[in-house]
């Protein structure tokens, strides 16, 4: 059989024009004469400053207070050069230790990785393919062993397959010339797939001052696209969840395109489900109950061949199936043999993390980006409080609370509109018989309450330090200059930019907030961009299309980007290190960049921040690249094998925190 991908998945994902759709008439013109920008938007930090060399360590000269007061950065590290090669680079210094690549053994007895004889039950063993977030949980309370958790979001075909492609030549408007890439797909190569979506468990401890995995580790575990979960929450049991193959709507196989997630307060882990349209094929008619809510998920998204050998993928065959996606999915990582749970309290949507903080009323409060452009930005409150005392009282906590989307005002205030059945529009006569139906429909839901579209929400985390939460707003070249808001300030946002939102009283909680910008994306030096990084910003410190984020022991950011590559910004993406506080406010700098083609995720700091877990996703991915012909051989570098997507463990040499 064969499926044509003239682009990878992902870039189909990013690339495609209506892929969700929001038909809402919620508001994207903002006020523009007394729109809000930020009022940091552009920081003046001192030039004598900005004249300190690109690599030379501020700290070096001055002290942490003297430079924040000077408004640089505290980060105490000498920023490497932004640029493109086929390698990964840190800071001088640190170590940068690849930990586990695709296909490396999870089990004792998993097989060697043989890319030429690659199998599903191979691959049901060996660590899975595009890791994506990065949870670490520390076992026995010890700082230099615990359980890493990592996603695997997708698969990148081409670069798995041996002889899959073939190569055509895609011109700089998108269009196809001297035919086409196909992959020939089998039933095999989908089997292999979907063994190398989800996620692992694995247990890993420091030896030598090196990470290492224990195969023999008992909790070590392997969950894909064929995994058996259950359903709960208010949408548990519903008729639009019922299949062929499910007649009772609370069990399901497998999870997909899990992106980012979080490590709950009581150490489960939470897996989001984002571009679950991607997987799905076939089509329901225009008078089918369905049809409109699937169009708002974009679904089918047709990136994927499974639905070739698997009814439940094709829509025509099994309509209900996709609403069986787009959920949180919970994971006790503790027991290897425990059922993961879709959680539907936290809503249905292109899930990209959850990550969360307990409240100091003791709920727990979780935050949600939907990544699409002109989506939402979510947070789900527990009803129930966390007990530290009983780790079984909290299992099932995400099964109730209330789940909220944010409205952001000009006036630097934020609503969070509560999605609870019955309340305002959502209504019965609206489509909204049950909270089931809330649910499954979230945006929909959204939509009716008025949400504000935003331009690409990904990850969004709590600062607990602090009490900011940080926002992070991938782009949106769809948003036309007059569609600009407060918050979301510029029209074509080729590079995003990041919100900071300011919980009243630290109280996560609350349902009024306030907000502003934190940070313009994009390279400062050509004023057209608007970027607001601060004059102590050099030119490797900036960044477009902020993705994920971690907050380290000391309350400060990091940000993670995708597509730095892609938008031919002279860089590949990254980690950088973002000044939020003080004077330093808005400075930043790059402390880790990525082999050409990847996307830097999974930014996961150990407790004690000794090491920082990052996670190397599709290397390679850039132009036209084949099994055969990639642009990089990362992370080996060994003939004939291809690129492999790698979590990465960096340490100080000598020991000691990270910067
Ligand atoms: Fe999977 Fe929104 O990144
Ligand atoms: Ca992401
Ligand atoms: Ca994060």
């Amino acid at each position: 059989m064969k499926t044509t991908l003239h682009q990878t998945p992902q870039d189909l994902v990013e690339a495609k024009e209506d892929y969700g759709q929001n038909c809402s008439a919620n508001p994207t013109m903002g006020d523009i004469i007394n729109r809000r920008f930020s009022r940091r938007g552009f920081i003046g930090g001192s030039l004598a400053v900005a004249a300190i060399g690109a690599t030379v360590s501020p700290l070096a000269l001055i002290s942490a207070d003297q430079a924040k007061a000077a408004g640089v950065s505290t980060f105490d590290f000498e920023e490497i050069e932004a640029g493109v090669d086929e390698n990964h680079h840190v800071a001088k210094g640190y170590d940068a230790d690849i930990l586990l690549r695709w296909g490396d053994k999870v089990f004792a007895d998993s097989p060697e990785f043989d890319t030429a004889n690659q199998s599903a039950e191979s691959q049901l063993k060996q660590f899975g393919y595009n890791n994506d977030y990065v949870g670490f949980i520390p076992l026995d309370g010890a700082a230099d062993h615990g359980l890493l958790v990592v996603n695997h979001e997708y698969t990148n075909a081409e670069l798995m397959f041996p002889n899959w492609a073939k190569v055509g030549k895609i011109t700089e408007d998108g269009k196809e010339e001297n035919g086409v890439i196909k992959g020939e797909y089998t039933k095999d190569l989908v089997d292999i797939e979907m063994a190398a979506h989800g996620g692992t468990v694995v247990e890993i401890r420091k030896v030598d001052g090196k990470w290492q995995p224990v195969l023999e580790g008992k909790m070590n575990r392997r969950i894909t696209a064929m995994t058996e979960m259950t359903i709960s929450g208010p949408a548990a049991g519903h008729d639009r969840l019922k299949t062929m193959a499910d007649p009772t709507g609370t069990k399901v196989l497998g999870t997909i395109n899990n992106c980012a997630g979080g490590v709950t307060p009581w150490n489960t882990w939470l897996m989001a489900e984002e571009n679950f349209n991607g997987y799905f094929s076939g089509k329901v008619k225009e008078d089918h109950p369905e049809f409109k809510a699937l169009k708002r998920y974009g679904v089918p998204g047709d990136d994927y061949a499974w639905g070739q050998f698997y009814d439940r993928f094709d829509l025509s065959k099994e309509p209900n199936e996709a609403n069986r996606f787009g959920w949180v999915v919970e994971v006790d990582p503790m027991d290897p043999t425990s059922v993961p749970v879709k959680r539907t309290a936290l809503g249905r949507l292109k899930h990209e993390g959850a990550e969360s903080i307990v409240n100091k009323d003791g709920r727990v409060v979780f935050y949600c980006g939907d990544d699409e452009r002109f989506d939402y930005v979510y947070k789900f409150v527990t009803t129930g409080k966390f007990n530290p005392d009983d780790r079984a009282a909290n299992m099932n906590l995400l099964d109730e609370g209330t789940l909220y989307v944010a409205k952001f005002s000009d006036d630097g205030s934020v609503d969070w509109l509560p999605l609870i059945q019955g309340q305002g529009p959502l209504t019965a006569e609206n489509g909204f018989a049950s909270q089931a139906n809330v649910v499954i429909n979230t945006r929909l839901a959204a939509d009716a309450l008025g949400a504000t579209k935003m331009d690409r929400p990904e990850d969004v985390q709590p600062n607990p330090k602090t009490g900011k939460v940080y926002c992070m707003l991938t782009n949106n070249s769809k948003r036309k200059d007059e569609q600009v808001d407060a918050a979301n300030p510029r029209g074509k946002n080729l590079f995003g930019h990041i919100i900071e939102i300011t919980e009243t009283d630290m109280d996560f909680a609350s349902t009024k907030s306030t907000w502003e910008v934190l940070l313009k994306c994009g390279d400062p030096s050509v004023a057209e961009v608007g970027a607001s990084f601060s004059t102590a910003t050099t030119k490797n410190g900036w960044f477009g299309m902020p993705d994920n984020c971690a907050i380290d022991a000391n309350g400060r950011l990091w940000v993670s980007t995708d597509g730095n590559n892609k938008k031919a910004t002279g860089r590949t993406d990254g980690v950088w290190a973002v000044e939020t506080e003080g004077e330093a406010r808005g400075t930043s700098k790059l402390f880790f960049r990525v082999p050409i083609g990847a996307e830097m995720c999974g930014p996961c700091f150990t407790p004690d921040d000794s090491t920082f877990f990052l996670a190397v996703q599709h290397p390679g991915d850039a132009g036209l690249p084949t099994f055969e012909n990639p642009p990089t051989r990362w992370p080996d570098f060994k003939d004939g094998m291809p690129p492999r997507p790698s979590v990465v463990a960096i340490t100080k040499q000598g020991g000691g925190k990270i910067a």
